[in-house]
């Protein structure tokens, strides 16, 4: 298993991950235009040159980014491959150094694993909510928010 910055010729396996998942209401869908957009954003998971997760880093302010799009194959889940790909964020942002990370989630309980916390949603700064005013959930978000700090 390979975590590695996405490239290129990963988005069409990224994007078919994401939309899988955001057929059944687990996240939100993105774009094929989006994702080349934030290409830079994307970790991947690799095993083998096939990519069976992905996930992205956004950069929100100087003291906070967000984990967002993070995704592994139902083939795959549960065998600490999320995890992974969550740890190589935390690490990319003590690299950034950027001391918070947060993610806006259905999936508590694995970011707890994880070592994040539960926070209040309104805790987040407002930039946060200007972004989120593409969502079509937007305003009536139902996700949970979970940070973690980090010690760099
Ligand atoms: C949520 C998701 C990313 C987790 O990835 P994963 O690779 O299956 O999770 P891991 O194997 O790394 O799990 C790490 C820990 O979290 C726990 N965990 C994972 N998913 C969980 C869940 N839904 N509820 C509670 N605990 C969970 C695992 O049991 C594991 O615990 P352990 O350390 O005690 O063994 C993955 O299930 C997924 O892609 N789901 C569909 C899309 C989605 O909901 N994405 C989240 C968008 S923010």
């Amino acid at each position: 298993m390979l975590f590695r910055k996405a490239k290129i010729s990963d988005i069409e396996s990224i994007h078919q991950l994401i939309t899988h998942f955001a057929d059944k209401d687990l996240m939100l869908a993105r774009s094929r235009s989006s994702l080349y957009e934030s290409l830079r954003e994307f970790s991947v998971a690799d095993v083998g040159g096939r990519v069976i997760g992905a996930g992205s880093l956004h950069i929100i302010w100087d003291d906070l980014a967000e984990i967002r799009s993070l995704a592994i194959e139902e083939e795959f889940q549960n065998q600490n491959v999320g995890h992974g790909l969550v740890d190589a964020f935390l690490a990319e942002a003590v690299d950034l150094e950027i001391p918070r990370v947060f993610a806006l989630t259905y999936q508590a309980q694995f970011f707890i694993k994880c070592g994040f916390k539960l926070i209040a949603k309104e805790d987040l700064p407002q930039k946060v909510w200007k972004e989120c005013i593409n969502c079509p959930k937007f305003p009536n978000c139902d996700e949970v928010a979970v940070i973690k700090e980090l010690d760099f």
